[in-house]
């Protein structure tokens, strides 16, 4: 299969239409057959539930070829329960794991020539989605929906690869305890888009949200989960009810225990605590994990032992080791790599 013609090394996170998308739609109570299509447009109501009240949710997974050669995709399992989830919450009807997963394959194997070759630093980004389309003007969920997935080839998703980033702690909050947190609802990204301007406006890569409550505990960012590395090297990451089950930051904690040795705790972190870590990381898909050099809390600068050249050495050995599984060159735990070819 011959590659497309693109620079892939200096791709960005952005979107490049792909060949084939999938999709199925749900009416009369039932998901229909679904198929791959070449139109990338979608046409729906002016009225439909998606526009009116954001009724929709969505994933994000990556396919990688590996060093032998192989088309990978990594744990499309947990992506297609995590969205079982968001649908529930979202009362859309759920779309079932096995097709999820079977859909992600058929969009992997379709757009092969799309799929950036191993080392070249790019990936190819999936993302599934399903969103109301019939018309609802009262508030009250829709009865027709489409499950989609496309793909696009991505670099990374922060400029500057591994460059540390700086963040502030955010005084807006993302997510209400008991609200959609938990879930890849997309109204919790349209509500964070305010502050992730304003957090670039003011020479910010990401905010660090507190829980909305007491506005004393770490939660996440607008798109990752925080890993930290406390000064006597043990793993820690945000206990919380409120942020998302993040793939890859529950892959990195089994990769921390189980391949490199190291101790790792899921708790309640304060905010008081940040002075006392020596590194910290975003993880998530798009992020993998990108280090954090510099944490801001109004004003107060807590600049990580790590600094702000490079990665710091705990963060790098588990980027390290989680790539390595991704693109093949380390064992994977059994079923975390779907073959697609
Ligand atoms: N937290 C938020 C808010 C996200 O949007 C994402 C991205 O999916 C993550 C965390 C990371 O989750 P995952 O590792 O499953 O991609
Ligand atoms: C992902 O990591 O897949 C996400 O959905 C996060 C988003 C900010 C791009």
């Amino acid at each position: 299969m011959e590659k497309k013609n693109i620079d892939w090394g200096n791709l960005g996170f952005g979107y490049i239409p792909t060949e084939q998308r999938y999709v199925s739609e749900y009416k009369d109570g039932a998901w229909d057959e679904g198929k791959l299509t070449t139109d990338a447009t979608v046409v729906i109501s002016e009225c439909a539930g998606v526009l009116q009240y954001a009724q929709t949710c969505f994933e994000g997974l990556k396919a990688y070829t590996t060093e032998d050669g192989h088309i990978v995709v990594f744990r499309p399992d947990l992506n297609a329960d995590r969205m079982i989830d968001s649908a529930r919450r979202l009362e859309i009807p759920e779309f079932p794991k096995d097709r999820f997963i079977d859909a992600v394959e058929k969009v992997v194997a379709a757009n092969e020539a799309y799929v950036p070759p191993f080392g070249s630093g790019a990936t190819l980004y999936l993302r599934p989605f399903m969103f109301g389309s019939n018309p609802v003007i009262g508030v009250k969920p829709a009865t027709e929906y489409q499950f989609r997935i496309f793909a696009t080839p991505v670099g990374p998703y922060f400029k500057g690869g591994v460059k540390p980033l700086t963040i502030r702690v955010s005084d807006l909050d993302r997510a209400a305890p008991k609200g959609t947190g938990n879930v890849k609802a997309g109204l919790n990204y349209a509500m964070s888009l305010y502050n992730i301007v304003d957090a670039h406006n003011q020479g910010y890569d990401e905010n660090m949200y507190l829980d909305a409550a007491t506005h004393t505990k770490v939660e996440e960012t607008g798109g990752a989960n925080f890993l930290f590395v406390t000064k006597e090297g043990k793993i820690v990451t945000p206990k919380s009810d409120s942020i998302l089950p993040s793939i890859t930051r529950r892959s990195l904690m089994y990769v921390a225990k189980e391949y490199l040795g190291l101790e790792a705790e899921e708790r309640e972190i304060d905010v008081k605590e940040l002075p006392e870590m020596a590194e910290c990381g975003l993880c998530g898909t798009a992020a993998v994990i990108s280090p954090v050099g510099k944490i801001v809390d109004h004003g107060k600068e807590i600049c990580l032992p790590s600094g702000m050249t490079e990665m710091g050495p705990v963060t790098k050995k588990l980027y390290d080791t989680l790539t390595g599984i991704q693109m093949g060159r380390i064992p994977a735990p059994e079923g975390w790599i779907k073959v697609i070819k």
